[in-house]
């Protein structure tokens, strides 16, 4: 039987983008795939006075089952109730969906917002790929991020070896065609924990890599041609260089991991970019808390021990990111 998100005290993006828009800050897009993230998730968007949106992917439902994961949206927003928090805006959204069908099945089981990823399409296969989730998507009132422009790497399933920037030229008529809510756009980033190649970068003094800037040229162009359209950047985790040293310091095997600075998620959160999707920084601040638990614990093995410090240190990572790096605290 089809569950509709409102049942489950979800809300869609619309007026969480316009208000993220008109305030000049991002809402964190956060993947989960475990409790302890749900958990950690809350918590932090809680304590933060945050909107959220809960994401997960084609792999995660997989994962973690499509059931379980409307349960634990709804939790989610209950749990936030229980910490202290009237009014929680939490967005349960459906990441690099790549068919129709799998679109329409996260939104007739509680999703309150879908991507559909139809970038790796030539230009009118996406449009119309795009158009037909819309339709399906608003008669539910359920909103839609598209995606226009390819990002290097690996993206669920729907992959691509080189990197196209979004052309400025096409989003007015692809973001008109569609009706979409949201356009994620190509301008730099990249998934994963490795988004430059080394001869891609500089080193500074320590050695470390130094990423090439993202071509806010191309942000800045879009914005002009969709005035106050939400924009979303996938790929947007910095990769702390600390996280990566600790978990290379217990056993770990992550050369050269190289992520986007926070300065210039930063910067991109002032403008139309209100959508910012991270992944990556959790699964490193997870396996670095697990790998030094272990370490330092090797006699221990109830998942309880081991992963109680993994959820702080993420908790601690999505604080960090909504205060320092978003700013779309205290906006409830
Ligand atoms: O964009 C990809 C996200 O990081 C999700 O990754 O497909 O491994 O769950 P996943
Ligand atoms: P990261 O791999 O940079 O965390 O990007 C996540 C993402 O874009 C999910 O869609
Ligand atoms: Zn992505």
């Amino acid at each position: 039987m089809a569950v509709s998100y409102k049942e489950l005290g979800l809300v869609n993006t619309k007026e969480m983008f316009a208000k993220a828009v008109k305030g000049g800050y991002a809402i964190p897009a956060f993947n989960f795939n475990t409790m302890e993230q749900m958990q950690a998730i809350v918590q932090a968007a809680v304590e933060t006075k945050s909107p959220v949106i809960m994401q997960v992917s084609k792999g995660a439902r997989n994962y973690a089952n499509g059931t379980i994961l409307r349960y634990m949206a709804q939790g989610a927003v209950e749990y936030a109730k229980e910490l202290g928090c009237a009014n929680p805006q939490i967005v349960l959204h459906l990441d690099h969906g790549d068919s129709f069908e799998l679109c329409k099945d996260c939104i007739d089981n509680g999703f309150s917002s879908v991507m559909i990823d139809g970038s790796a399409l030539p230009y009118e296969e996406n449009i119309a790929l795009t158009k037909k989730v819309v339709e399906y998507a608003h008669a539910h009132d359920v909103t839609v991020e598209a995606e226009l422009g390819v990002l290097a790497g690996v993206e669920d399933e729907v992959a691509s070896e080189v990197s196209h920037y979004t052309k400025p030229e096409e989003v007015i008529d692809f973001a008109t065609r569609t009706g979409c809510d949201s356009l994620a756009i190509s301008i730099g980033t990249s998934h994963g924990a490795y988004k430059f190649k080394p001869e891609q970068c500089t080193r500074n003094a320590q050695g470390k890599l130094v990423p090439p800037p993202l071509a806010f040229d191309v942000l800045h162009a879009i914005e002009k041609k969709l005035p106050g359209f939400p924009i979303v950047l996938h790929g947007s985790s910095s990769v702390p260089q600390d996280e990566v040293d600790t978990i290379n310091a217990h056993g770990g095997k992550l050369p050269d991991a190289v992520g986007i600075p926070e300065e210039q998620l930063r910067e991109a959160s002032k403008s139309a970019v209100c959508k910012i999707n991270i992944d990556s920084d959790s699964r490193l601040a997870m396996t670095a808390a697990i790998r030094k638990y272990f370490d330092e614990h090797p006699e221990h093995f109830d998942p309880r021990q081991y992963l109680k410090p993994a959820r702080e240190n993420m908790k601690k990572m999505y604080m960090h990111k909504i205060v320092d790096v978003l700013g779309s605290n205290n906006q409830l």
